[in-house]
C-alpha cells in the first residue's frame, strides 16, 4: 500500500464548541481572520455564536459575506479583491458547503493567482495559502475535512461545476458544533444529510478505499442512516443532530481520502445546469446507481448496508444488497425527495443536455472510482432512467 493521508490538523467537536474559535486561532498564530459566510448567515444571530468569542478575545474581525449558494468563479474574484485590501492572517468559513468552497477557492487564487479554471482536476492544488479555519453550519458537505472544493465557471461558454483538488484546500481546523444546526429546516437537514450517506458509501466503494477511510466511512454510515429521520422531522432532537454532524465530518474525512463516485460525478453537471441543491441532486441518481454498481463489489455495499442497519447479521449479501437499494428508496420517500421530472425540469432540455452531462461526468473522473465503471452510455442511461 501507497498511501498519502490528509486531515485538518485540528479537529474540535461538540456541543458549544464554537466558543473555543480564539483557542483554535491562537495555536495557529492568527490574529487578523476575515469571516467568510453568505448573505442569510451574515443577517441571522448564529453569526453572533462565532463573532461573540472572537470579539471577547480581543481579535478584530472582518466579513466577506457576499457567498453564494453554487459558488462561481466571479465571487471567488471578489473575495480575493478583499483579501488584497485587508491585512488579513487567515480566513475563517463559516456556513454550508458554499462559504467553505469559496474560502478553499479564495486561498488558492490569493497565493497563486491565475484563474480557477487554471487549478482545477487533474492539477493538484498545492501550494502554500493562510491557514483555514472551517465552522460547519450544515450536516452533509464534509468540505470542513477535505482537500476538495467545487467551484463553478461563470466565464465558460458551458457552466461547468469544475472540482478543485489539492492540499491548498485542506483546512487547519475544523469546529464540529451541532448546535449550530438545530435550527436547520427540514429540506436542508433532508438534502445535506443524503450528501453525508453519499459520501460515507461512495468512499466506501471506491477503488482508492484504504482501510482509514473504510473506518470512517462505515462508522459515518452508522451514525447517518438511522438518524437522518429524527433530525428532519425533530429539528432539536440533539442526540440525532450531534450524530448527524460527527457522521457528516467522518463521511468528508473517509471521501477526502478515498474519492467520491458515479453519483458525484452524475450529480454535479445536474446542478451547473439546472441548480438542483447538491444533495438533493446526489438523491435523485444514489438508488439507482447504487442499483447499477452493486454486482461489482457485494461484499462492500453489503457490508454498508449492514453499517447502516438497512440489513441484519443474518442476510447474505444479495439480501442485504437489495436492503440496501430498497432502504434509500424508502428514505427518498420519506424525505420527500423528488424526481427531475417533479422538480420541474423540463423533460426535453434535461433529455437534450444528457449526452453533454455524461461527457462532463466522465471528465470529473469520479466515474473512474466506482468499483463499475461506466460507459458515457450508461451514464446516459441512468440519467434517462432518474429523470422520472
Ligand atoms: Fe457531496
Amino acid at each position: 500500500m501507497d498511501l498519502t493521508l490528509l486531515t485538518p490538523t485540528r479537529i474540535l467537536a461538540g456541543g458549544g464548541a464554537v466558543r473555543r474559535l480564539p483557542e483554535v486561532l491562537k495555536h495557529l498564530g492568527c490574529l487578523r481572520p476575515l469571516v467568510v459566510t453568505d448573505h442569510f448567515l451574515s443577517r441571522s444571530p448564529l453569526l453572533g455564536r462565532l463573532t461573540a468569542p472572537l470579539d471577547a478575545a480581543g481579535i478584530r474581525h472582518s466579513l466577506y459575506p457576499d457567498c453564494i449558494s453554487d459558488p462561481t468563479t466571479e465571487e471567488v474574484r471578489t473575495g480575493v479583491e478583499v483579501m488584497g485590501a485587508g491585512d488579513f492572517d487567515c480566513l475563517i468559513a463559516f456556513g454550508g458547503g458554499s462559504p467553505m468552497d469559496t474560502a478553499k477557492a479564495m486561498n488558492i487564487l490569493y497565493a497563486g493567482g491565475g484563474e480557477m479554471r487554471d487549478w482545477k482536476v487533474p492539477k493538484s492544488a498545492d501550494l502554500p495559502v493562510l491557514p483555514l479555519v472551517c465552522v460547519p453550519t450544515t450536516a452533509g458537505t464534509g468540505a470542513e475535512v477535505t482537500k476538495f472544493c467545487v467551484i463553478t465557471d461563470a466565464e465558460g461558454e458551458v457552466h461547468e461545476k469544475m472540482l478543485i483538488m489539492g492540499a491548498a484546500c485542506l483546512p487547519d481546523a475544523a469546529i464540529i458544533d451541532y448546535e449550530l444546526t438545530l435550527d436547520l429546516p427540514a429540506r436542508i437537514t433532508a438534502d445535506t444529510g443524503i450528501d453525508a450517506i453519499t459520501h460515507a458509501l461512495e468512499a466506501y466503494v471506491s477503488v482508492k478505499a484504504n482501510p482509514y477511510s473504510d473506518a470512517m466511512a462505515l462508522a459515518a454510515l452508522g451514525q447517518l442512516f438511522p438518524n437522518i429521520r429524527t433530525a428532519v422531522r425533530e429539528p432539536h432532537n440533539a442526540a440525532a443532530r450531534e450524530a448527524m454532524m460527527l457522521g457528516a465530518t467522518l463521511a468528508g474525512l473517509a471521501f477526502s481520502n478515498a474519492s467520491v463516485a458515479l453519483v458525484h460525478g452524475m450529480s454535479r453537471p445536474i446542478g451547473a445546469f439546472f441548480h438542483v441543491p447538491h444533495g438533493l441532486s446526489n438523491a435523485m441518481l444514489l438508488p439507482a446507481v447504487t442499483a447499477f454498481s452493486a454486482e461489482a463489489a457485494p461484499v462492500r455495499y453489503a457490508a454498508a448496508a449492514r453499517a447502516m442497519g438497512c440489513a441484519g447479521s443474518g442476510d447474505d449479501d444479495a439480501a442485504a444488497i437489495t436492503c440496501l437499494i430498497d432502504g434509500l428508496a424508502a428514505l427518498n420517500a420519506d424525505l420527500e425527495v423528488p424526481t427531475p421530472r417533479v422538480w420541474g425540469i423540463e423533460e426535453t432540455r434535461f433529455l437534450g443536455l444528457v449526452e453533454t452531462m455524461a461527457a462532463q461526468a466522465l471528465a470529473s473522473g469520479s466515474p473512474a472510482n466506482n468499483p463499475k465503471v461506466p460507459t458515457a452510455e450508461e451514464i446516459a442511461a441512468l440519467y434517462r432512467r432518474c429523470f422520472g
